[in-house]
């Protein structure tokens, strides 16, 4: 996704890790001009996200980050853009508190990290770009995908998690969010 600016100037890292201050670096947070961009960046991809989801408005913008404590991986590419670089995509993750159903249909009182939002750009779709930022995520966190809770995945996403992470039988939910066998074992839940 290439935008009239230098996507290299705004983001220095391959992935970069923004949160309510929308910033990439102390640079970026000093600069307002740098700032208009990068909600720019995070607005846009919130938009086309949303719209590869089929949803009515986006989840993620610029203003939403800056109100949540949510944590978004961008990932770009340094070389293409006419080598002022491209977003490739993002991953927005948060944690939530959530009554969720065990194996048992038990309620069980849990506030696990969450994938909220995620996008690669139609046209890097199936390159390997989501297990990137996915996996970075991962060893950032230092968790594992099996204790994650999901927000309304998609089918590409659904996939996507059994193709690289084997999480394919879900426990039923009641509400929007999915988690996989092996999330209640071990967890030291409030029931
Ligand atoms: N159809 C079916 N499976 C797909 C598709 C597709 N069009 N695209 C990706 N996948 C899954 C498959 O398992 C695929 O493996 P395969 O090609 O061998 O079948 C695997 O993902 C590929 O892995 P990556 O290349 O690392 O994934 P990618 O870079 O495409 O990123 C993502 C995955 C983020 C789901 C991307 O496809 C995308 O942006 N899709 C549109 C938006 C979307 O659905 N986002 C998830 C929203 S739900 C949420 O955020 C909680």
């Amino acid at each position: 996704m290439d935008f009239p600016f230098d996507i290299n100037q705004l983001f220095s890292e391959r992935i970069s890790i923004l949160d309510q201050n929308l910033s990439a670096s102390r640079r970026s947070m000093e600069r307002p001009d740098l700032q208009v961009q990068i909600s720019a960046v995070i607005d846009e991809l919130g938009r086309a996200s949303a719209k590869a989801q089929q949803l009515a408005a986006p989840v993620t913008s610029a203003s939403k980050l800056q109100s949540q404590n949510h944590q978004l991986y961008l990932l770009k590419d340094r070389e293409s853009g006419g080598g002022r670089g491209s977003a490739v995509g993002f991953l927005k993750v948060g944690y939530k508190k959530l009554f969720l159903l065990d194996q048992h249909g038990v309620h069980v009182e849990a506030e696990p990290l969450c994938v909220l939002d995620f996008y690669i750009a139609e046209n890097l779709q199936r390159h390997g770009y989501g297990l990137e930022l996915f996996s970075f995520m991962l060893q950032h966190k230092n968790v594992e995908p099996v204790l994650m809770a999901y927000d309304r995945p998609s089918k590409k996403f659904l996939a996507f998690l059994a193709k690289h992470y084997c999480l394919v039988q879900s426990v039923p939910q009641v509400n929007n969010f999915v988690v996989f066998e092996g999330f209640f074992l071990n967890r030291s839940a409030v029931h």
